[in-house]
């Protein structure tokens, strides 16, 4: 296949993040000065949407290629490899076989998160591609973890300079464990704020959905603390609110954008193809 020599348009989504891409088929190949342009206009937005797309697995993971190296899933069973065999992937979806869901993620609401936190090495980006989606909810909020950092008080950015965080989940209860409960989970520590490698910038990179407690610091403090930061990035100023649309393909950066996922009927079916870009240990 030719690869596109194309122009595209850049379209702001919100004050906060993100922008629409169009004028790109990503079924075919493109260009490297487009893929050079498309990083550019990533960087500067966080989540870049192409609405429309008609992708199969090898469209989308090349796609992921362009901006870096694909990552396996971590951890899949038989669940998950009899409806995927392709490691690459990992389906969220609601899909149930004999009652029991096919794959991860399944139900309703998630709390802001960065991708794979609870690992040494996190994912860098992440490309989610919408199959099916339901007719209302199952929304994604994405924030500007630069932002968030930005607008935090001079005192709190001090006090936490150089501070470190620890992180576990579980995708099957999909909640916190709690300090007693999470061996045998996988667990990593980061730093409260971390700096993006290629941008330079700062942002707030611990979240309520997998970070547990800031180390060093008494638990009322650490309490606390994560509580102004996860604020910091609830606060609408630092949200894009994205609205499905089957055929939606999104790429947003893990190291300075979190994410989060309203609830949705549990009656409707939600079909989502992830395929993760390999990162590197933030600092
Ligand atoms: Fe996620």
């Amino acid at each position: 296949m030719k690869a596109q020599a194309a122009t595209f348009q850049t379209l702001p989504l919100s004050p906060a993040l993100g922008a629409e891409i169009r004028g790109l088929d990503l079924s075919r190949p493109i260009d490297a000065p487009t893929v050079a342009a498309l990083r550019a206009a990533w960087l500067e937005h966080l989540v870049l949407v192409f609405r429309g797309q008609e992708l199969d697995v090898e469209s989308q993971a090349r796609f992921a290629g362009y901006f870096g190296e694909t990552s396996d899933t971590q951890s899949p069973d038989e669940r998950s490899m009899k409806h995927n065999p392709d490691r690459r992937v990992l389906l969220i979806t609601n899909i149930r076989e004999n009652g029991k869901p096919i794959s991860f993620l399944p139900d309703g609401e998630l709390q802001f998160h960065s991708d794979s936190a609870f690992l040494e090495r996190p994912l860098m980006a992440t490309v989610l591609y919408a199959v099916e989606i339901p007719d209302r909810g199952g929304e994604t909020l994405f924030a500007n973890a630069y932002r968030a950092y930005e607008a935090l008080d001079a005192e709190v950015k001090e006090r936490l300079a150089g501070r470190r965080a620890f992180h576990v989940y579980d995708y099957d209860t999909q909640v916190k464990t709690g300090r007693l409960d999470r061996d045998g989970l996988p667990q990593a520590v980061h730093p409260v704020f971390r700096t993006h490698p290629e941008t330079g910038r700062k942002a707030v990179y611990v979240n309520r959905l997998m970070t547990e407690e800031i180390l060093d610091l008494p638990p009322s403090d650490s309490a606390s603390a994560l509580e102004t930061l996860f604020a910091a990035i609830e606060h609408p100023d630092c949200v894009y609110e994205h609205r499905w649309r089957k055929g939606d393909l999104i790429i947003w950066d893990n190291r300075c954008a979190q994410h989060a996922r309203r609830d949705f009927p549990a009656d409707r079916t939600r079909l989502m193809r992830r395929i993760g870009i390999a990162g590197d240990v933030p600092v």
